[in-house]
């Protein structure tokens, strides 16, 4: 007998769980970041537009930083030019400070997200700011966005423990989280930024920001998979009532200022998990599995994905 043509999992849904998931797809931005070489801009396009006939709805296209920090994202301006949007698909934007969100407003972006730390390190590292100065960076970048009618997601990095600073108290998570919030974001993502936390951490974590008084409905998880630790944690969080998920096509990614980060959790390895779970997600797992083998190609290396590697091996 052959053996079984395996393309989707069988669908038996569990307790506790959301009828339906909103996928953050981040490998356009964290994914090609911390990319060695440079992705030509209309291989980006491409993939882009790949993903959206995927079915994926929310694609994070880039960001506007400082070009000599992120120089994989340094035509942020080229592709948002190029980009041919898709009817029902937004395409949110990394943006750290003013001159930013100017860049930004200039290319026609209607979402932006910007990217705080919950430890001092990282805001120094990454953005060249203390926490203090991270706050004064985006409290006018908040308050004009609004202004102009824009979404704002606040990112918050190192929520589950920092390379440089070891463990991270949820309570600090959660009041560097609520601040963001107040300031008039409308939706908070917390990151994992390398990969460490296991799930009964991510229940303390999120039970903190929820206590902080941010409703989980306007919370998302942004797990990176460093330690294989990702979908389990993603797990948790939908049975905490966590309905967004940050996740990359074929687990693109890292971070360029934290060196043991490894790739995000793998959009591919969370569908097949929904799928089974008969979590709806709109995705087409075929077609993303072959967007994905594709970017492997361009990029000369396998996907790290575990379902890519089995669908498309
Ligand atoms: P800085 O050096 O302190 O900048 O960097 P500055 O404010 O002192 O300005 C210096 C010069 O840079 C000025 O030019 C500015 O105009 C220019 P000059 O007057 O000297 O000619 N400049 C800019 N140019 C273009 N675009 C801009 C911009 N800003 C200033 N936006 C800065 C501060 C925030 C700019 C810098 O630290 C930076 O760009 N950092 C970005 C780092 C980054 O992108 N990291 C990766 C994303 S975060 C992440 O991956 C984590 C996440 O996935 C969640 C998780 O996993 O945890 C989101
Ligand atoms: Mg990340």
């Amino acid at each position: 007998m052959g053996a079984r043509d395996v393309g989707l999992p069988d669908r038996v849904p569990a307790q506790g769980l959301p009828p339906r998931v909103t996928i953050w797809e981040v490998g356009a931005r964290d994914g090609l970041q911390n990319e060695q070489a440079v992705v030509p801009v209309e291989v980006k396009l491409e993939f882009l537009a790949r993903l959206a006939a995927a079915g994926l709805t929310t694609l994070e296209a880039t960001s506007f930083v400082h070009p000599r920090w992120v120089p994989q994202l340094a035509d942020a301006e080229e592709l948002l030019a190029g980009l041919e949007p898709v009817e029902g698909v937004r395409y949110p934007v990394l943006v750290p400070n003013e001159r930013g969100l100017d860049r930004a407003l200039a290319a026609g972006v209607r979402h932006i997200a910007v990217f705080g730390s919950a430890t001092e390190t990282f805001a120094k590292r990454n953005l060249n700011r203390t926490l203090d100065e991270q706050y004064a960076m985006f409290e006018p970048v908040v308050t004009r966005a609004r202004a102009e009618g824009l979404d704002v997601r606040a990112y918050v990095s190192m929520c589950f423990g920092d390379p440089w600073e070891g463990p991270v108290p949820a309570a600090q998570v959660a009041a560097v989280g609520a601040r963001l919030v107040s300031m008039g974001c409308s939706e908070l993502s917390l990151g994992d930024t390398i990969g460490v936390a296991t799930p009964g951490q991510v229940a303390a974590v999120v039970g903190e920001v929820a206590a902080a008084g941010v409703p989980l409905g306007s919370v998302a998880v942004h797990f990176h998979d460093t330690y294989g630790q990702a979908l389990s944690n993603t797990l948790a969080a939908l049975r905490l009532g966590i309905t967004t998920v940050d996740s990359s096509a074929g687990g693109l990614g890292g971070c360029p200022y934290a060196e043991s980060a490894t790739g995000n959790l793998a959009t591919e390895d969370l569908v097949w998990m929904l799928d089974g779970l008969g979590v709806q997600t709109g995705v087409d797992l075929d077609a993303l599995a072959d967007t994905s083998a594709w970017m492997a190609e361009r990029l000369g290396r396998p996907s790290p994905s575990r379902v890519v590697q089995a669908l498309r091996g």
